[in-house]
């Protein structure tokens, strides 16, 4: 149900939702939560996801059509969780409705999709962002704080990573579709990766990349998980990769390794970021045994010393919608045009050329 809003507050933003996967369910739980929101309106193809979740929050707009949800529901802001393909044509509509949009990651299929959403948001004058959840998660908050403090000294290295044992999403649906993912692994888990390490490493522009992908579980239908609730449909082809790796040169110099695989025969899943300093180092990881853990490497006093950061509660989703409604009421349009979710997509981008041309790309600025 959408809390009610406090006495006093200014008009609540109307609020709706395309898309119900268990992402568009993230930001359906996130708006809900949100007494200066009204949830207004939801759209899928799922009839009875329409009805269980406006049921459950007391959504009046429940549309098939997101078109006419746009047209009808006057709202201030819309998250967009479909298949990636849709991101871009429902973005632009969105925009030049007037509506502040977040999308879900990748923020398109190709940087060119996605330059063409931030000129939409530039002359529609609205705030268009996209969810990146994943550093919002409290051991990358408490590494961020650690790299603000300065005790690492200049990162000239860093090494980061989504591997999974067998978590290809929707194996046969719109994920291993090149036309309507734009790609696999890099695309949808490393994405995350490149974003949370570019953040923690105070967004060194990326100048380019020799990558090199594989596909060795997806064309034999192996590798699959529950992940997804798209029709899967019989016969339909394995178009992108379930493992990628790349090398990236960074402005300054500094340097990165970016791997994310679908399935790979390794132990168990594991997500993790090192960052390598002048004057220390650290990392986090997340899936292996001992549960997230950050630790610290470096001297105090001259004495060698392993620090073990005090992590935070994870914001994830609803800290990344609340980020998005305080960009939308700051007003500053400008600063908030979805323009870094851009260059990481441009990255994507050169890793997928670099691992077709099997050479180091520049990436386009
Ligand atoms: N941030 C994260 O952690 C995270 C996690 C999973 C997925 N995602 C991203 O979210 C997006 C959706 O992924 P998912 O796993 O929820 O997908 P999904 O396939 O499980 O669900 C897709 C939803 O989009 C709806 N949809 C499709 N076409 C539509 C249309 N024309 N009109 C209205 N609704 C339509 C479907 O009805 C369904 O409700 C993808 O871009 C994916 O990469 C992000």
């Amino acid at each position: 149900m959408t809390s009610a809003a406090p006495e006093g507050a200014p008009r609540r933003l109307r609020a709706g939702v395309i898309g119900l996967g268990w992402a568009g369910q993230q930001h359906v739980a996130a708006y809900a939560a949100d007494p200066t929101v009204e949830l207004v309106a939801l759209s899928a193809m799922e009839e009875h996801l329409l009805e269980q979740f406006g049921e459950e929050h007391q959504v009046p707009g429940r549309y098939q059509d997101w078109k006419q949800m746009l047209a009808e529901a006057e709202l201030d802001v819309v998250s967009i969780a479909t298949p990636t393909f849709l991101h871009e044509p429902m973005a632009i509509h969105a925009l030049e409705a007037g509506v502040n949009v977040i999308t879900e990651k990748p923020m398109a299929q190709s940087g060119e999709a996605a330059a063409r959403m931030v000129e939409a948001a530039r002359g529609a004058g609205r705030v268009l962002d996209v969810s990146f959840n994943h550093r919002r998660r409290g051991d990358v908050t408490a590494l961020k704080d650690v790299v603000d403090s300065g005790v690492l000294g200049p990162l000239y290295y860093a090494k980061t990573g989504w591997v999974r044992r067998q978590g290809i999403p929707g194996l046969g649906t719109w994920f291993t579709k090149a036309g309507s993912a734009g790609g696999g692994a890099m695309m949808d888990i490393g994405i995350h990766m490149l974003d949370m390490t570019l953040h923690l490493m105070g967004e060194p522009a990326v100048t380019a990349v020799s990558a090199s992908t594989h596909a060795e579980f997806g064309p034999r239908g192996r590798g699959g998980s529950g992940f997804g609730i798209s029709q899967v449909e019989e016969g339909t082809p394995f178009e992108v990769e379930d493992l990628a790796t790349a090398f990236l040169r960074l402005d300054g110099g500094a340097t990165m390794l970016l791997e994310s695989s679908w399935a790979q025969w390794i132990p168990h899943d594991l997500c993790y970021v090192a960052l390598y300093g002048a004057e220390g180092g650290a990392t986090i990881e997340w899936g292996g045994p001992d549960g997230p853990t950050i630790t610290v490497w470096t001297e105090v006093a001259g004495i060698p010393a392993e620090l073990r950061p005090a992590v935070g509660a994870d914001g994830n989703h609803a800290a990344a919608v609340a980020d998005f409604l305080q960009k939308v009421r700051s007003g500053d349009v400008a600063a908030h045009d979805g323009s870094q979710a851009l260059r990481r997509a441009r990255v994507i981008d050169a890793c997928y050329a670099s691992a077709e041309a099997g050479a180091e790309v520049a990436v386009a600025q």
